[in-house]
C-alpha cells in the first residue's frame, strides 16, 4: 500500500465503478455499437449557443468571473425560472455551477452535517450518496415501484423520517426511471417537509422534458417552501450542453452569500466561454430545443409499445429521456442482461443496479439516438432476448 493511500481520508469509500468500465472497455472497440447507455443527448448544442461561445473568445473573456457567475447570467436564469416555473428568485440567490453536478456537492457542503439523515427518490442518480456521505451523511433511500410508474409515494417517504432526518432530495422527472411526481404529490410532500421541519432539495434537470398530459410544479413555489428548498438545474439535458459543464442553484439571498465562498473553493468559477454559451441558450431562440424535446417525445412513443411488444414491461415514464424496463422475464439478472447484449448485439444499456436498485430485474433505455438506430436496436434486443428468454 502507498503512503498515500495508507493515509486516504475516511471519507472516502471505495465506490464499485468496476461494471460501468468493463462495460465502456467492451464497448470501446465495437463497430456496431448503439449506445443507449449514457444519459448524454445524441444532439450537438445548437449552432447559436456554439456561435455564442467562439464570439466570447474573440471577444476576449478568457478569464476568472466572479464565483457566482456573470450576472447577465445569473438575471437570465432569474428570469427563465419565473418564466417557466413560476419560481421567485432574485438573480443574486442563484449561484452557476460547474454543472448541476457541482451545484449537488455544494447544497451537501453547506447543508447536510454529520449523522444527517437524507431521503432520496429510488432508483436514483448516485451522485447524491456520494455527496451525502463525502459531507458525513447517510443517505436513505425512498423506493418507488414500476406498479406505481415509479411516481413517489409520500407515505413511503413518512414512514423513513427519524430524529436524524434533515433533508428530501425530489428528483422529477426521475433519472433513471423518468418518472414525474404529480402535484398533488409535490403538494403532499410540500406538507410533509414544512411538518417535519425538512429542507427539500428539488433537482428540476429533466423539468423541461415532460410529456403532456404529465404536469411538473416546482416544489419551492409552494406556500412555505421558498424557504426551505434548493432547487437544482442545469443545461446539459435540455440544451445538449453536457460537455459544457453549466448548472446552478437557486436559494434563499442568505444561504448562497454562505455558499459563496465554498463555491470559490471548489473551482473560483463555471469556465467563462461556458457562461457566455449558456447565456446565449437561455436568451437565443428556443425552437432548437423544441425541436430536440419532439425528437425525444417521437421515439418515446414509438419505443413504449415496440418494448411491449417485445414481451417487456416498464414504469410509464412521464419525463426526462429513459424508460427504466423489466428485463425478469429473461431469466437473466440486469447486469448480466446488459453485458451479453453488449458483447452479442453491440446494444449499450445499463442495469438499473447502476443506479441504486437493490433488485437485478431492471434496465435503463437511453432513448438518445435517431429514431432508426434506435428501431434496430429494438430489433437486436428482441433477437437477443428470444435466444435467452426460458421457453414457456
Ligand atoms: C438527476 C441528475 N442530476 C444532476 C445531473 C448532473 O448533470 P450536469 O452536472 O451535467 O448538469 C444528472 C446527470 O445525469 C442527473 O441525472
Amino acid at each position: 500500500m502507498s503512503v498515500l493511500l495508507d493515509r486516504l481520508a475516511p471519507r472516502i469509500v471505495e465506490e464499485d465503478g468496476a461494471f460501468r468500465t468493463r462495460m465502456l472497455g467492451i464497448a470501446a472497440g465495437m463497430t456496431n455499437l448503439i449506445a443507449l447507455g449514457r444519459g448524454d443527448p445524441d444532439f450537438h448544442t445548437p449552432a447559436h449557443i456554439v456561435e455564442a461561445a467562439k464570439a466570447a473568445l474573440d471577444a476576449n473573456q478568457h478569464h476568472y468571473t466572479g464565483p457566482t457567475g456573470i450576472p447577465q447570467l445569473r438575471e437570465a436564469i432569474a428570469a427563465d425560472l419565473a418564466a417557466r416555473y413560476g419560481l421567485d428568485y432574485a438573480a443574486d440567490e442563484v449561484v452557476v455551477t460547474a454543472g448541476a453536478q457541482e451545484g449537488i456537492m455544494l447544497t451537501m457542503l453547506g447543508l447536510c452535517s454529520p449523522g444527517d439523515e437524507v431521503l432520496i427518490t429510488s432508483p436514483r442518480f448516485t451522485s447524491y450518496d456520494t455527496a451525502v456521505r463525502l459531507c458525513g451523511g447517510t443517505p436513505v433511500p425512498v423506493p418507488t415501484f414500476e406498479k406505481d410508474d415509479f411516481a413517489l409515494d409520500v407515505a413511503e417517504i413518512e414512514k423513513r423520517i427519524t430524529p436524524a432526518t434533515r433533508m428530501f432530495v425530489l428528483v422529477s422527472p426521475n433519472n433513471p426511471t423518468g418518472a414525474v411526481t404529480p402535484p398533488d404529490a409535490i403538494r403532499a410532500i410540500a406538507d410533509l417537509a414544512i411538518r417535519h421541519d425538512l429542507i427539500v432539495v428539488a433537482d428540476e434537470i429533466y423539468g423541461q422534458l415532460v410529456y403532456p398530459p404529465n404536469e411538473h410544479l416546482s416544489i419551492a413555489t409552494l406556500p412555505g417552501m421558498r424557504e426551505r428548498t434548493v432547487t437544482l438545474n442545469g443545461f446539459s439535458k435540455t440544451y445538449a450542453m453536457t460537455g459544457w459543464r453549466v448548472g446552478y442553484l437557486a436559494a434563499p439571498a442568505d444561504l448562497v452569500h454562505m455558499l459563496t465562498e465554498p463555491r470559490h473553493t471548489l473551482s473560483i468559477n463555471t469556465s467563462t466561454i461556458s457562461q457566455h454559451a449558456a447565456l446565449a441558450a437561455l436568451t437565443g431562440p428556443q425552437h432548437p430545443i423544441e425541436d430536440m424535446i419532439a425528437a425525444y417525445a417521437e421515439r418515446r412513443a414509438w419505443l413504449m409499445p415496440a418494448l411491449t411488444d417485445a414481451g417487456f414491461t416498464y414504469g410509464h415514464p412521464g419525463g426526462a429521456f429513459y424508460i427504466y424496463t423489466n428485463v425478469s422475464s429473461t431469466g437473466l439478472p440486469a447486469p448480466g442482461f446488459c453485458e451479453r447484449l453488449l458483447r452479442e448485439t453491440g446494444v449499450m444499456v445499463f442495469p438499473g443496479t447502476m443506479f441504486g436498485d437493490e433488485s437485478t430485474d431492471y434496465i435503463r433505455i437511453s432513448y438518445l439516438q435517431p429514431l432508426p438506430l434506435i428501431q434496430e436496436a429494438m430489433e437486436r434486443i428482441a433477437s437477443f432476448v428470444s435466444g435467452a428468454r426460458p421457453a414457456s
